[in-house]
């Protein structure tokens, strides 16, 4: 309790050690705690990770006041990097943003070269679904998962993933890195057990080792296929950087997608108004003809859908940044090296920014002054982050094919409980029916 936090309301910790950590646990999550913290102290709140002082910004008006749109690093894959302890791009800007760039190309190149393959995949998808008794219960979690694996490895990491084998094993490899780096980090336990430090330490090494390969590969020979690590082996990075860079994005996009896909259907079975809509932009804009790039791009009420999905789901809760030089948010002084987090699941359900915070309500961002300030948290337009602008466009497309043959029927009685990690899922499988329309 003697160490300062700057002046800043909050805590102290409760443990000399770990800080704030038994009180994060015993919350249930980051998230949760933070949901918290910010309603008994307000916008700017202080705690303790560890020995280590941070600040969480709770509501847009401070948020704004601390993102910089200058700042090249995106706050969510600046969360990653630390947590997987990567080194790189440390903060220096002209080479942040050549890899800003090279990655917003490697997903526009990488959707565009391999959208046959997108449909192709959703339309299997399709297919399984159609062949479905109505009252059978499909496991929307399961397959959202094996949809996005499939897809997602393909696009970044190209042909090696076309045998099955290999996804399974990424998928492996990926829960464990991914179920650790979401927990056993942020509250210690990692470190704490030897067992499960080297399982993490295994399948981070095998990720690597295969990343490592595929972009050996790519070096210096043009493939007829444009996957996104080409991008970057095309750019002007050392193999480190297109190592770490290809990792978070591969790790990202793959759990970002998945979810994104698992909780717009939910959504959409849980609001039957909502679906008829999109079912009618979908029919309106694609008509009897083919599903192209071109008139995706004119899907705007699916935009909507999706961003009131990321909103309702408070989809990635947290960010992180952390602070380069000292800095003032209201009349509060943020110290040089303090981790700032962006506390975005409280942001996103305070009721003075979105009315009814906890109603789905895609209509909301027809207003442009709401989607300005959706953007300005980094979940569209120009700041998102481009694992999330690559799962707009991979969800987009499988709705496109789902709704219009399908209807999307929630189950009964279901109660589906969130857990809320790096990325919010469900605790339980999400269970749904679907029924032909014609
Ligand atoms: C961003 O950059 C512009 C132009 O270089 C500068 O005028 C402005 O002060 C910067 N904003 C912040 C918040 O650093
Ligand atoms: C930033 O990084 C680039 C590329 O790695 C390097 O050429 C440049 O000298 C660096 N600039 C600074 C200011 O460190
Ligand atoms: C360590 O982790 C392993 C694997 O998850 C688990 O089986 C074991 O019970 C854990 N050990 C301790 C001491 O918590
Ligand atoms: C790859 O394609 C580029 C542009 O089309 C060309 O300039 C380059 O020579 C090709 N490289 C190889 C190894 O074929």
């Amino acid at each position: 309790a003697s160490r300062q936090a700057a002046g800043i309301p909050g805590i102290t910790p409760t443990e000399e050690k770990d800080g704030n950590l038994p009180d994060i646990v015993n919350s249930g999550s980051l998230h949760e705690f933070l949901v918290n913290l910010h309603e008994r102290y307000g916008p700017v709140v202080s705690f303790w990770f560890g020995r280590r002082l941070v600040v969480s910004l709770g509501t847009v008006d401070v948020l704004k006041q601390h993102i910089n749109p200058n700042k090249t690093s995106d706050p969510f894959e600046t969360m990653l990097k630390s947590l997987l302890r990567y080194q790189s791009g440390g903060g220096n800007v002209s080479e942040n943003q050549m890899r800003k760039k090279l990655c917003e190309n490697g997903v526009t190149n990488s959707l565009k070269s391999n959208f046959a393959f997108l449909l192709k995949l959703s339309e299997e998808l399709l297919d399984k679904w159609l062949s479905y008794p109505e009252t059978q219960h499909v496991p929307l979690s399961q397959h959202m998962l094996g949809f996005a694996m499939k897809s997602v490895t393909q696009m970044v990491m190209g042909s090696t993933f076309e045998n099955d084998q290999e996804v399974i094993r990424f998928q492996k490899n990926h829960g464990t890195v991914w179920s650790e780096i979401g927990k056993g980090f942020l509250d210690g336990s990692l470190d704490k057990n030897t067992t499960r430090k080297k399982q993490y330490e295994d399948a981070l090494m095998q990720l690597e080792s295969v990343l490592r390969n595929i972009i050996k590969e790519r070096k210096g020979r043009n493939f007829s296929q444009h996957i996104f690590i080409d991008s970057l082996v095309k750019g002007n990075l050392n193999d480190q950087q297109i190592l770490e860079d290809s990792m978070i994005f591969s790790l990202a996009s793959c759990i970002i997608t998945a979810k994104l896909c698992t909780w717009a259907i939910c959504f959409l079975t849980t609001s039957e108004e909502v679906q008829k809509n999109l079912y009618e932009e979908i029919n309106q804009v694609f008509g009897n003809g083919p599903i192209t790039p071109e008139k995706i791009e004119q899907l705007r009420y699916c935009q909507h859908v999706l961003c009131e999905t990321v909103r309702t789901a408070k989809l990635t809760p947290v960010s992180a940044q952390l602070q380069d030089i000292e800095g003032k948010i209201d009349q509060f002084i943020i110290p040089r090296e303090t981790l700032v987090l962006y506390a975005l699941g409280v942001v996103l359900q305070d009721p003075n920014t979105w009315p009814s915070p906890h109603k789905f309500d895609p209509d909301r961002f027809d207003d442009e002054l709401v989607m300005k300030t959706f953007s300005s948290l980094g979940f569209s337009g120009t700041q998102e982050c481009p694992e999330l602008r690559f799962a707009y466009m991979v969800t987009t497309v499988l709705l496109s094919v789902l709704v219009k043959r399908l209807h999307l029927l929630s189950v009964e009685g279901q109660v589906i409980e969130t857990k809320y990690e790096l990325v919010t899922s469900s605790r339980e499988e999400a269970w749904i029916t679907v029924s032909k329309r014609y």
